[in-house]
């Protein structure tokens, strides 16, 4: 069994390198325009804000450049200093804490005013309970901002220049084993990771389980044009003729009902 937590402490330092991730605007996934482009979250101001999954931290340093009132959480440690350094670096003010996101007990209830999300949830077993916690920490009116690799990027395979399958569709979700391999100065290094592969629809269904309101969905037209600027550059080659035909990012934004 992969534990998640380790692979992303031992890949944290060459991962926020290679994918080279803005902090000028808040990014919602790999080739999808940013909220420069999508204006989804309005004037952040004095607003509190929520990471969940936070990685190294490049949407919480966005989000506090706008002036919110960021609290950051993952589950690894080694992507917690990352974004400390990052936050440090953008004289930024953010409170960081290592955790697990699907029980968050150091958050008050009816707290935040927007949670975020990105590129995280797939990670995590018990996606549920954070839909839960997403829930039980929002103020009424509070909106969750979800977002994440389209799961057609897995399903469907283009680098032959021909769509094929690589996988049936996730009607019962299921786990995808895989590793990540960077090449750096000190030679190949390669990663177990794992995520679950999950329809758009378990999505929404746990979404509205938890109480919220789903208000929209977007699925991106792919664009070099995006702040996950490494990502852009790498996955464009490799991934040109499926990126090219498929949305490669989801974005679901609900409402906690006042
Ligand atoms: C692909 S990174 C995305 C980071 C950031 N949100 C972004 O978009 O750049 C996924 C992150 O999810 C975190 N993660 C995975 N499972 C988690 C869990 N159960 N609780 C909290 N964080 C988790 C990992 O440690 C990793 O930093």
């Amino acid at each position: 069994m992969v534990n998640i937590k380790n692979s992303w402490n031992k890949i944290a330092h060459d991962y926020v390198r290679q994918y080279d991730i803005s902090t000028g605007t808040i990014h919602y996934g790999p080739l999808c325009p940013g909220e420069d482009k999508l204006h989804l979250l309005g004037n952040l101001r004095r607003k509190k804000v929520l990471e969940l999954g936070c990685g190294a931290g490049q949407n919480a340093v966005a989000l506090a450049k706008q002036g919110a009132k960021v609290t950051a959480i993952d589950l690894s440690e080694r992507q917690i200093e990352q974004a400390m350094v990052l936050a440090d670096q953008e004289r930024v003010a953010i409170d960081f804490f290592v955790s697990d996101i699907s029980k968050l007990p150091d958050i008050p209830s009816a707290s935040i005013d927007l949670a975020i999300s990105s590129c995280s949830i797939a990670f995590v077993k018990d996606f549920e309970s954070s839909f839960r916690e997403a829930f039980r920490t929002l103020k009424p009116g509070g909106t969750f901002v979800l977002s994440d690799m389209h799961p057609l990027q897995y399903i469907l395979d283009g680098g032959k220049g021909e769509m094929s399958f690589n996988h049936i569709f996730p009607h019962e979700p299921f786990l995808l084993k895989w590793s990540w391999d960077f090449r750096d100065r000190n030679g190949n290094s390669s990663t177990p990771f794992q995520h679950y592969l999950r329809s758009l629809s378990t999505y929404h269904n746990a979404l509205v389980k938890a109480g919220f309101t789903v208000e929209k969905m977007l699925e991106p037209k792919a664009t070099l044009n995006s702040p996950h600027k490494g990502f852009s550059k790498e996955i464009w080659k490799e991934y040109k003729y499926i990126a090219s035909h498929l949305p490669v990012t989801y974005i679901m934004i609900s409402k906690k009902p006042r």
